[in-house]
């Protein structure tokens, strides 16, 4: 029983974050100037899942497969391509051959959690569970695929975004099956928006016999669906992880305070940077104040301009915008401005945008 495979899901279009994803999947969007699918990598390789499925589209397969190559992650990686977004069980019914009878673990590949896989891993493992999914009480359950739960603690029944929700606990992006759960998406109608959802598989499974259990998670959890999930993870991630670490220069007019990430060759000048920050490679910031919760991609050029809570991708200009907060900055952008005005400024834009404000 023991899982030594995965599948990640990275096969949906990513609309609510367009356009930033007409040009870049929504699982290689940095956080914390890393893809989210680093993140999701790095758990399961935390638990020594080596053999993994990625479920991609037709259109993002080659950016992914180009991401997950540079990286040299040592894995030993299938890609599988799903021609349309028909569901999460629909992804599991592609998945067939690369799955075969094993038991696997699935993640959401657009999910970011601060919990370890080893919890899930151990409840499926010791029921000899058919399914384990992992739960959170989320204030939206409308939103999500929500379990109710009996007063043992077992699972009553599970709901895709219920319209009067009668519990609070989302499933959220992590799962393990047996191999059953084969039978059971091949047996489930498409839901109201026309996908074959993983909630309805899974609910079969209860009404048919499969064992269903449940692993709470005590950790954050983002599905990085829209920019305000982006812009959160993001200072949840650079909370955490970020180390003041300076390999860069830093002139003796700048002041750097708190968790702050400056990468090799970047310079910076006359400027102030309040953590926690990461700032990329190459990068030349001066006359600026760049503040909590951003971080900036590699060979950026940031003059007189205030950046807060902002994600700011590779090779981006920004020149004398009094102050961008809350913005998510596509790759290859210039923002300039002609007058110094005191406006804050809100961004979401894709990449090689121009602006002149
Ligand atoms: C999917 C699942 C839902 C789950 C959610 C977690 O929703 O269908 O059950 O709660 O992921 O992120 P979707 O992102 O497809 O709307």
């Amino acid at each position: 029983m023991t899982i030594n495979k995965a599948l990640i899901l990275a096969g949906g279009r990513g609309t609510r974050l367009r356009p930033l994803t007409h040009t870049i999947p929504k699982q290689v969007i940095p956080v914390a100037n890393q893809p989210i699918l680093h993140y999701v990598l790095e758990q399961l390789h935390c638990v020594g899942i080596k053999e993994i499925g990625i479920v991609v589209s037709p259109d993002n397969r080659e950016q992914i497969k180009h991401y997950i190559e540079r990286n040299h992650w040592n894995l030993n990686l299938e890609y599988i391509e799903q021609k349309t977004p028909q569901g999460l069980a629909h992804a599991v019914i592609v998945s067939r051959e690369f799955l075969g009878e094993d038991s696997f673990l699935m993640y959401l590949g657009d999910n970011l959690s601060g919990g370890r896989l080893e919890g899930i891993l151990n409840t499926f493992e010791s029921a000899k569970a058919d399914a384990t999914l992992m739960l959170k009480e989320v204030d939206n359950p409308q939103q999500f695929g929500i379990a109710e739960i009996g007063t043992g603690g077992e699972i009553k029944r599970l709901i895709e975004k219920p319209t009067n929700p009668t519990s609070n606990l989302a499933i959220i992006g992590t799962y393990c099956f047996s191999s059953r759960i084969h039978q059971a998406a091949s047996r489930i109608a498409p839901s109201k928006r026309g996908e074959l959802e993983i909630t309805d598989a899974i609910q079969y499974l209860l009404e048919n016999g499969g064992i269903v259990n449940s692993e709470r998670l005590d950790s954050w959890w983002f599905d990085c669906g829209t920019k305000d999930d982006l812009l959160e993870a993001n200072n949840v991630i650079l909370s955490q992880f970020a180390t003041q670490h300076i390999r860069g220069s830093i002139s003796e007019d700048s002041e750097v305070e708190g968790l702050v990430d400056v990468g090799k060759g970047t310079v910076i000048t006359n400027s102030e940077i309040v953590g926690p920050v990461k700032i990329g490679e190459n990068c030349v910031i001066t006359n600026s104040f760049i503040g909590p919760a951003t971080s900036i991609g590699s060979k950026c050029k940031i003059n007189d301009s205030r950046i807060i809570r902002t994600i700011i991708m590779d090779d981006g200009i920004i020149d004398s915008v009094a102050q961008i907060e809350n913005s998510v900055i596509g790759k290859n952008c210039s923002i300039f401005s002609s007058r110094k005005s005191v406006d804050k400024k809100q961004f979401m834009i894709g990449d090689d945008a121009e602006m002149l404000l």
